[in-house]
């Protein structure tokens, strides 16, 4: 087999909490304060590293404990989890943008990343420079950079701010910048972590169909998002962290499934709605929701349904009297708040007489049909005697489609190119005769 391209053994980051210990989003931007205060630098890190032995001690925390991998040359690999699992630190690790505290790192060929929203620049040197200094740290010549040059900022798409001080960019102009760098520049290894998320929709496709062809051409990609339909689209497998440990692997889609299960047995206690505010309610308070929540064919609670399988919206309640003629209704939001559908009672002509206590309410669709992507789900009650509005909540279920059968084959169109699966057919006829075409 390959020597791998990536080999991780017993991999461990211990912070002490409270001692900020100075970020850096690329080697340039550490490289340059070790130059600026070395002193300041030596001292902090010494201090950072001198831990008493105490392993208990309560302002110790493991960013990443006990990781072991390995990673082959031209595999895309997706690291998922909560906030705080340690992806981040993992990818600073590889990045050499931070130390490990134990274990050890084996890294084949020039790597180069995008991490998190800093953009690894510096800030006072203008576009163009910042290029060349990315490359030659890289380990390229400059006629080689030169080479990449306008490739480089055509991709990126600030060709007019190429010479102004990189301070001057938007955030959004930063990362275009900094991802066009990082995966023109050639590297073996590129790692990107979550930034594409503050580019727009056009711009993190484009990122998207250059990490494939980064990954076809032969090199390896590291990939974090909490956008689990650009980790399934993009990733061959992938890890997933929680609390500094890699808890789960396996190929993507049954990682992300592992995961998003994962989450949900955690989640179950949010699934209550009785504990939201009365002001982030509306309605009299007759009827309130105390739970809302999706349950899959085989029955079991989901926050991440299958496109093109059944699902049923379960809504819970408890009513402080008997409330005649209650229709219940929901509306599903898509990523941009744009709406999707409406499931009203009110289109199938029927209510429900509800009596004092608690009850539930399954809405039932037979054959979900909705790109990969995520969404939300508003829900309200009405009491069409009075006319009057029980209860309403803004946001009370969100979920994730990140897998589909709806058209039975590999390729479904994702939440950025359709709001709503639709059922359809094609036919075709050869040497059609205009004079028989419809007018
Ligand atoms: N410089 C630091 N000093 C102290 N603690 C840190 C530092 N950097 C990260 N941590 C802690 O390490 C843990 C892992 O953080 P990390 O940023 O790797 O998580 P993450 O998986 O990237 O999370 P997110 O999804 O929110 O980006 C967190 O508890 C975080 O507070
Ligand atoms: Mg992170």
């Amino acid at each position: 087999m390959a020597r791998p391209a990536i080999r991780v053994e017993n991999l461990g980051k211990r912070y002490r909490i409270g001692v900020e210990e100075e970020q850096h989003e690329t080697l340039l931007g550490a490289m340059g304060s070790w130059f600026t205060a070395p002193i300041s630098n030596y001292r902090r890190l010494r201090d950072l590293s001198h831990f008493e032995d105490d392993e208990n001690r309560d302002d110790v925390l493991w960013a990443l404990r006990d990781v072991s991998f390995e990673i082959h040359p031209g595999e895309v690999v997706g690291f998922i989890g909560r906030n705080g699992a340690g992806k981040s630190t993992l990818l600073k690790l590889l990045s050499r943008i931070a130390y490990p505290t134990t274990g050890h790192i084996e890294l084949v060929g020039r790597v180069s990343s995008l991490l998190e929203v800093g953009t690894g620049f510096h800030q006072e040197l203008t576009g163009r420079e910042n290029v060349f200094l990315n490359g030659t740290i890289l380990g390229m010549t400059k006629a080689e950079v030169a080479s990449k040059f306008d490739e480089i900022v055509e991709f990126s798409g600030v060709g007019k701010f190429i010479d102004t001080p990189v301070k001057r960019y938007s955030s959004g102009m930063k990362v275009r910048l900094g991802f066009a760098v990082a995966a023109h520049l050639e590297p073996d290894i590129l790692i990107v972590d979550e930034v594409l998320a503050v580019g727009d929709i056009a711009f993190k496709k484009k990122c998207l169909g250059k990490m494939d062809e980064v990954s076809k051409s032969g090199r390896t990609v590291l990939y974090v998002s909490h956008e689990m339909s650009t980790v399934t689209n993009l990733c061959q497998r992938a890890y997933v962290l929680s609390g500094g440990q890699i808890v789960h692997q396996g190929p993507v889609q049954e990682a992300v499934e592992w995961y998003l299960d994962d989450m949900e047995v955690l989640d179950r206690d949010n699934l209550r709605l009785d504990e939201v505010d009365e002001n982030e309610r509306g309605g009299d308070g007759r009827l309130r929701f105390t739970s809302a929540y999706l349950v899959d064919r085989r029955g079991r609670h989901t926050h991440a349904p299958t496109a093109g399988e059944p699902v049923e919206v379960v809504l819970e309640y408890e009513a402080q009297e008997d409330l005649p003629r209650v229709m219940f209704w929901l509306r599903i939001d898509n990523h941009l708040n744009v709406p999707v559908s409406v499931l009203h009672m009110r289109s199938h002509e029927t209510y429900y007489d509800i009596q004092k206590g608690t009850g539930r309410v399954r809405c039932r669709i037979p054959n979900l049909p909705l790109p990969n992507g995520a969404y939300q789900i508003k829900i309200k009650a009405k009491d069409y005697v009075q006319g009057h509005m029980l209860d309403a909540l803004e946001s009370a279920l969100e979920f994730e489609v990140s897998a589909s059968t709806f058209f039975g084959s590999d390729y479904t169109p994702d939440i950025n190119h359709s709001t709503v699966l639709m059922e359809h057919g094609w036919t075709h006829e050869e040497h059609i005769d205009a004079s028989v075409s419809p007018s």
